[in-house]
C-alpha cells in the first residue's frame, strides 16, 4: 500500500480508494470495497485496467520490452538457464543448487510415463484430430487416473501433481503427433534430457535407435524457456479462474489449452508462418504491408503487435538469434526466414507500425525453427501448451497457496430485457 489514495466521484458521492504498490510496475487502485460502498461496480472487457490477482512470478513492463521471471531477465534465462532450471525458479521462487536440480531432473524424470489405459484413449480419437483437441482431452482425463494427488489442500498433493502434469505433458504431446501420423508411440527414456526426450517419442521409431541432436535439443528447450510463463495473459486467466473454485490441477490445465488453442493467443505461430509462406518473396513484401495498413482489410502482419508490449518483445530477439543458431548448423537455407528479416526491416521502418507500437512478438519467429526441426504446423500450439504448463502449474499453486484465495467471479453490464411476465404460447 502507498500512502496515495485515489479519489472516486459518482455525482455527489465520493469514495477514497487505497493505491496499492507492488515491486514493479504500475501502482494499482484497490476497489474492492466500491460496490460494497457505493452499489457501483467498474467495466473493463478484456481487462485491459484490470490487476485480477498479486502475483510474485512474472514481470513484463511491455513499454520498455522487459520480461522477468523471478526478477531474472527472460534473455538471461534463455542464455545460461535450461528450461528444468526455469521450471523450478518458477515453481520454488530461487535459482535452484546443483544438488536440487539434480533433485528435481530426476522427479520429473521418474513420472514421465502415462497409465497405460490412458494410452489407449488415444485410439477413440480421429487420425487427424487437431493435437489440441486430443491435449484438452486426455490431459482433462489424467484426474481420473491420478486421484491421488487431486486434494488440493495438501501441499503433498498439488507438489506431485504439478511434477506430473510437467513431466507427463511431452508424452501427452508427442503420442498425439504420433497417432496423427499412423505411427507407434514411442515410450519415454528417463536417460534423456527433458527436451532430448520429447524429441525421441516425437521423431524417433521403435524400429531404430534415435540420436538427439544437442543444437536442435538445445534450441528446442529455449523455446520452450521463451514461452514457460507469461504473468496473466488468457489462458494464465482461465487456468486460475478455473482453479478458483476448487477444481483440480488437472482439470484447470485441460481449460488452459483450451483457451490458448485460440489464433489471437498459442495459434498465432501457426498464422505467422503461414502468412509467411504465403508471402513467399521479399518482393511480394511490400503488398502485404499495404493490406495489413488498409482498415478495410481485415488482413493483418501475424506475429506482429502485443497486447502488452509496445516495444520489441524481448522473446522475439532471442528467438531470431536462435533460427540462426539452428540454420548455421543444420545447414538450412530457408527463403522465409530471408521473408521474416526484410518484413521485420520494413514494417519497423513504416510510419503506421511505428505509430501503433506494433513489434515482432515471439510468435513471428517461432513456427520458422518449429518447421526446420521437422514439426508440423499443428504442432505449434501443442508445444506451446507443453511450455506453458510450467506457467500455469506455478500461477495455480500461487493462487491456491494464497490464504486470501476466494473464487473468481466478475459481474456485468445488463442490457438485457427488464423484468416482464411469463407469455403462454397463445399470446406470442
Ligand atoms: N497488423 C496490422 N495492424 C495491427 C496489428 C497487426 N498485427 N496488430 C494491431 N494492429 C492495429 C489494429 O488494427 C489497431 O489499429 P486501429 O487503432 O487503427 O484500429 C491497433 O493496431 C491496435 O490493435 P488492437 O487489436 O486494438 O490491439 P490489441 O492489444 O487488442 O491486440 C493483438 C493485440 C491481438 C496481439 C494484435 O496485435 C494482433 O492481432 N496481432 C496479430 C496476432 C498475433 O501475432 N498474436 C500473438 C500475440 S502473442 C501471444 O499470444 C503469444
Amino acid at each position: 500500500m502507498t500512502d496515495k489514495q485515489a479519489k472516486l466521484e459518482i455525482g455527489t458521492d465520493s469514495l477514497d480508494l487505497p493505491v496499492l504498490q507492488g515491486s514493479c510496475g504500475p501502482d494499482v487502485v484497490d476497489i474492492r470495497k466500491l460496490y460494497g460502498s457505493t452499489g457501483k461496480f467498474t467495466f473493463d472487457p478484456g481487462y485491459k485496467s484490470t490487476a485480477s490477482c498479486e502475483s510474485a512470478l512474472t514481470f513484463i513492463d511491455g513499454e520498455e520490452g522487459v520480461l522477468l521471471h523471478r526478477g531474472y531477465p527472460i534473455g538471461q534465462l534463455a542464455e545460461n538457464s535450461s528450461f528444468m532450471e526455469t521450471a523450478y525458479l518458477l515453481l520454488n521462487n530461487d535459482l535452484p543448487s546443483q544438488g536440487e536440480l539434480d533433485d528435481f531432473t530426476y522427479t520429473i524424470s521418474r513420472h514421465t510415463m502415462l497409465h497405460e489405459q490412458l494410452m489407449q484413449f488415444y485410439r477413440g480419437f480421429r487420425r487427424d484430430a487437431h493435437p489440441m483437441a486430443i491435449m484438452c482431452g486426455v490431459v482433462g482425463a489424467l484426474s481420473a487416473f491420478y486421484h491421488d494427488s487431486t486434494d488440493i489442500s495438501d501441499p503433498d498433493h498439488r507438489k506431485i501433481s504439478s511434477h506430473r502434469l510437467i513431466a507427463k505433458m511431452p508424452t501427452i504431446a508427442a503420442a498425439a503427433y504420433k497417432y496423427s501420423i499412423g505411427q507407434p508411440f514411442v515410450y519415454p527414456d528417463n536417460s534423456l534430457s527433458y527436451t532430448g526426450n520429447f524429441l525421441r517419442m516425437t521423431f524417433g521409431v521403435p524400429a531404430e535407435p534415435y540420436e538427439v541432436n544437442p543444437v536442435v535439443e538445445k534450441a528446442l528447450d529455449r523455446i520452450f524457456i521463451l514461452h514457460a510463463d507469461h504473468e496473466q495473459n488468457a489462458s494464465t486467466s482461465t487456468v486460475r479462474l478455473a482453479g478458483s473454485s476448487g477444481a483440480n490441477p488437472f482439470a484447470c490445465i485441460a481449460a488452459g489449452i483450451a483457451c490458448l488453442w485460440g489464433p489471437a493467443h498459442g495459434g498465432a505461430n501457426e498464422a505467422a508462418l503461414n502468412m509467411l509462406k504465403e508471402i513467399g518473396t521479399p518482393d511480394r513484401i511490400p503488398h502485404y504491408i499495404e493490406r495489413a495498413k488498409d482498415r478495410n482489410d481485415p488482413f493483418r502482419l501475424m506475429g506482429f503487435g502485443h497486447r502488452v508490449y509496445k516495444n520489441y518483445d524481448p522473446r522475439a530477439a532471442v528467438m531470431q538469434k536462435t533460427v540462426r543458431e539452428v540454420f548455421d548448423s543444420l545447414g538450412v537455407k530457408d527463403p522465409v526466414f530471408e521473408t521474416a528479416l526484410q518484413l521485420e526491416e520494413i514494417a519497423l521502418n513504416d510510419d503506421y507500425f511505428r505509430e501503433k507500437k506494433l513489434f515482432p512478438n515471439v510468435d513471428f519467429y517461432s513456427g520458422i525453427i518449429l518447421s526446420a526441426i521437422g514439426f508440423p504446423t499443428t504442432m505449434f500450439t501443442a508445444l506451446f501448451a507443453l511450455a506453458r504448463t510450467v506457467g500455469w502449474v506455478a500461477q495455480w499453486n500461487e493462487m491456491i497457496s494464497d490464504p486470501g484465495q476466494v473464487i473468481g467471479r466478475p459481474r456485468q453490464l445488463y442490457t438485457g430485457p427488464t423484468e416482464r411476465d411469463y407469455l403462454s404460447m397463445d399470446k406470442r
